[in-house]
């Protein structure tokens, strides 16, 4: 009983820092990434592919033809430090009303708040999560 308290508060210390995240994922951060990655592979990976490395197939298929901007590699340390909120608008505007790429669409209509908090949380996550999967 006791370890499995110290397991549950963990993730609330971490997110000390940041009183209204941790109010918002009560549940932990690990249950918020795992309803990050299931959008992920629904409505992103297809473009920034279902490693988020920026290698959706949309990529071969489209982007190197037209020469365009290429999807985020979101396996990039950078993303870990890039505030919520831009994420956010990005996500529920899309690139173009962000002075970014047209190619990257507006999910505010299709997506609720908390899946665009989900996909936030996921995003700022990946680079930690892989570097201690893909170098141990
Ligand atoms: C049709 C292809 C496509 C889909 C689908 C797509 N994106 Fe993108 N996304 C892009 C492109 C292209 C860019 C690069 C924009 C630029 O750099 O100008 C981008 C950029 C971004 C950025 C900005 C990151 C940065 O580099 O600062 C975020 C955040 C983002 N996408 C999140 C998402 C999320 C979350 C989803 C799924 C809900 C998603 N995207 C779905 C194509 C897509």
């Amino acid at each position: 009983m006791i370890t499995k308290l110290h397991i549950l508060a963990l993730p609330l210390l971490f997110s000390a820092a940041l009183p209204l995240a941790s109010a918002q994922s009560k549940a932990g951060g690990e249950a918020q990434y795992e309803r990050g990655e299931k959008l992920f592979t629904t409505y992103c990976a297809r473009c920034h592919g279902k490693h988020a490395d920026g290698e959706g197939r949309m990529v071969k298929r489209l982007y190197r033809k037209l020469k365009t901007q290429l999807p985020s590699n979101f396996t990039l340390g950078i993303y870990a430090d890039r505030p919520a909120e831009y994420l956010r608008k990005i996500i529920t505007y899309g690139g173009e009303n962000n002075a970014m790429s047209k190619y990257m669409p507006p999910f505010g209509e299709e997506l609720s708040d908390e899946n665009i908090d989900d996909l936030v949380h996921l995003i700022k996550k990946i680079p930690e999560k892989h570097i201690r999967t893909i170098n141990p």
